[in-house]
């Protein structure tokens, strides 16, 4: 078969990634440190010892260039990855672009996203550290799934605090979580101080991911036998996700391509973190013109349309300081169906690097990614989460471009997720019945 024809790109087992690729390690400057909210000095690992095993507290600071994955993780990694590389000649076709889109496809873990790749090295260093339980939150319910899954792995019990529109929408992450042996509770819940202070304000709260992370947090800090696990946003997350980037570039290779632009969805910022950073490190050499492009939603436009500034992580004001892009710890996104981009705050790293000039975003609404994602099933064959579907309509609009230029671009993006799940969108899509919301910075926030 000619390189031009090949759609697969498959790397052996053997060439699963033996490190995390630590970015900061490479930055022209080093990016502002959390703060502490009352003292406004950066905080030490003490004030993250109640929340994360010591482990992941040194890889949230460390700028060592590559951080050794141990064997029981890597082994765990080996039932999905290294995930493929796929040339969408179907989608190229129908585009009729000179353009050649390929994407990394995160959908074929157990959870059905790229979530795990992060939840199973902290599931395996709190149950190394001694911790039995984890809390966490989730958007869409592909981290809660996720959690759920490693937790399950490593022997821990797990406790998930579910956005409730999601929980609503996608009653079956809530058994797909339920199904490996954790809890899930819709959030804003009567469980938590915070879920209540929310409830008593607004009883038809569909809640948001700062919420949800506010009673996870709470959680954690009020049981000793409990730690709480993030889903992004965090150094050690984004590191974790390395691993995607990490294989695409040998992928790659193996195709003979070098990226013009790579794309992903951002949320908190982890899998376009995942799958940019390690490609990345050429660019901030000098060495290379790649783009990299984040794609969120209109809705909830963190990076195009928020301000850069030292903000809370959560809703009720619990977490570190941190500088990032933001639309206000208050903001309440709109019930858009891609859950897991409905989040106030982009990943400290990601806005550094945006304010560096190094990375591109951009904003879309919902119906015109789901018109991507139609596009996408019908001539690829998978159905994506909505989350991608922000990655695809870049890519798509891409390569429209690459042919009025008559450009041969070339594009890589980050599929994270199928939507096997997310059918309840499809058939609002379909029936007519999506509605795109538009930004509205004037809801309240807290200014810090
Ligand atoms: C499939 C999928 N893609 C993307 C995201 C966005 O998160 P992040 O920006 O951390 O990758 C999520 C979050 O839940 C997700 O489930």
């Amino acid at each position: 078969m000619s390189q031009a024809t090949q759609r697969r790109y498959q790397l052996p087992e053997s060439e699963l990634p033996t490190h995390y690729y630590n970015i900061a390690a490479d930055l022209p400057e080093p990016a502002p440190p959390p703060l502490h909210p009352g003292t406004r000095e950066p905080i030490g690992p003490e004030a993250l010892a109640p929340l994360f095993p010591m482990e992941l507290i040194r890889q949230e600071v460390s700028a060592e260039r590559l951080i050794p994955i141990p064997e029981p993780v890597r082994d765990a990694y080996r039932v999905y990855r290294p995930s493929p590389l796929i040339r969408a000649l179907g989608l190229e076709r129908s585009l009729n672009t000179p353009a050649r889109i390929y994407y990394k496809y995160e959908g074929v873990s157990p959870a059905g996203s790229h979530k795990p790749n992060t939840a199973i090295p902290q599931a395996f260093y709190n149950r190394a550290e001694g911790v039995t339980r984890l809390v966490t939150e989730t958007g869409a319910g592909q981290w809660g799934s996720a959690l759920a899954y490693a937790g399950a792995q490593f022997g821990i019990e797990t406790k998930v605090f579910m956005v409730r529109v999601s929980y609503e929408q996608k009653p079956y992450r809530r058994s797909f979580i339920q199904t490996m042996g954790a809890t899930v509770t819709p959030s804003p819940s009567a469980e938590t101080n915070a879920g209540r202070a929310i409830l008593a304000a607004d009883p038809e709260s569909s809640g948001s991911l700062g919420i949800a992370i506010s009673e996870a947090l709470e959680v954690a800090a009020t049981r000793d036998d409990t730690k709480y696990s993030l889903g992004s946003v965090l150094n050690h997350v984004l590191l974790h996700q390395t691993v995607i980037g990490q294989e695409a570039g040998k992928q790659m290779e193996m195709a003979g391509d070098v990226p013009d632009v790579v794309i992903g969805c951002a949320g908190g910022g982890s899998n376009f973190a995942g799958i940019a950073f390690p490609l990345l490190t050429e660019r901030l050499n000098g060495r290379s013109r790649t783009r990299f492009l984040a794609v969120e939603p209109a809705s909830c436009p963190s990076l195009t349309r928020g301000e850069y500034r030292y903000d809370f992580g959560d809703t009720a004001g619990t977490t570190p300081l941190l500088k990032m892009h933001t639309l206000g710890n208050g903001f309440r996104p709109a019930p858009i169906h891609a859950g897991g981009l409905r989040y106030h705050g982009m990943a400290p790293m990601i806005s550094h690097l945006y304010e560096l000039g190094f990375l591109e975003a951009r904003a879309y609404a919902q119906n015109t990614c789901f018109e991507a994602a139609v596009q996408f099933a019908r001539t690829e064959g998978l159905i994506p989460a909505p989350e991608s579907s922000h990655a695809i309509r870049a890519a798509i609009d891409e390569a429209v471009e690459a042919r009025q230029m008559n450009e041969e671009r070339v594009i890589l993006f980050n599929l994270s997720g199928h939507g096997f799940f997310d059918m309840a969108a499809y058939d609002a899509y379909l029936a007519g019945d999506l509605t795109d919301v538009a930004f509205e910075p004037q809801q309240e926030a807290v200014a810090v």
